[in-house]
């Protein structure tokens, strides 16, 4: 039976602005008396943290170990979290899912089917918001305004491998969104795609 709540997961590289886009996606819904779940992957959790200890030290573990890390992570945030609130009705807003995984974890050899048939346990998203944006773009907002160093998922040659595979996806939930635009430009296109699965909400 479908549930009651909507799943929208923001997804691309690193330093497209899926945050920014999220955070004001969800004070949009808000202040129409939505009821909004906003959360993220990896998430706080014991394996997110043990994920977070990678991010200066990925070649610490073999990369179907760093697969199995993510998986459970999900499957954990899955069950405690994005299925209880669905079932309430929620709309759950998360920055990253399993379209991630297959990006990442496929750019780093694995195989994206197999990966995909791992996430099986994971509700499928109503609408999946792709960032697309070269490497260099990500990479040029993480060092600059954001201020930050690249961690290791975030080297120019492997994002580049990443933005190939995600722009290779292709599910009948997945909205493209050209995310070199401008911040307000970008959340003019979230807003629509949002309201063309919400149907019934008018949100601006
Ligand atoms: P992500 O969550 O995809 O890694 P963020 O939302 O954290 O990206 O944005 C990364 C940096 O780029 C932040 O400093 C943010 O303020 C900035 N930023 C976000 N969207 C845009 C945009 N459309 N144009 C320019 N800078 C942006
Ligand atoms: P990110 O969204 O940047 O989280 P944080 O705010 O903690 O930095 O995600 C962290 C990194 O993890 C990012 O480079 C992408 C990577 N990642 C994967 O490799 N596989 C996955 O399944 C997920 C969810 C993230």
């Amino acid at each position: 039976m479908p549930s009651p709540g909507k799943l929208i997961v923001f997804e691309g590289i690193d330093g497209t602005g899926k945050s920014t886009q999220l955070s004001l996606l969800g004070q949009v819904l808000g202040e129409r008396g939505l009821p909004v779940l906003s959360t993220c992957e990896p998430t706080d959790g014991v394996y997110g943290r043990r994920i977070r200890a990678l991010y200066r030290n990925r070649e610490s573990i073999s990369r179907l170990d760093e697969l199995q890390l993510f998986l459970a992570d999900r499957r954990e945030h899955v069950q405690d979290c994005i299925v209880p609130a669905l079932a309430a009705g929620k709309i759950v807003l998360c920055d990253r899912y399993f379209l991630s995984t297959i990006a990442y974890q496929g750019a780093a050899g694995l195989d994206p089917a197999a990966i995909l048939q791992q996430n099986s346990f994971a509700p499928v998203p109503d609408l999946a918001l792709l960032f697309q944006a070269p490497a260099a773009t990500g990479i040029a907002r993480i060092t600059g305004r954001r201020g930050e160093i690249l961690n290791d998922f975030e080297q120019k040659d492997a994002l580049a491998k990443v933005a190939e595979i995600f722009a290779s996806l292709d599910y009948p939930y997945i909205r493209r969104i050209d995310a070199t635009e401008s911040i307000a430009a970008i959340h003019t296109a979230v807003v629509k795609a949002v309201e063309d699965i919400l149907h019934l909400y008018q949100l601006r």
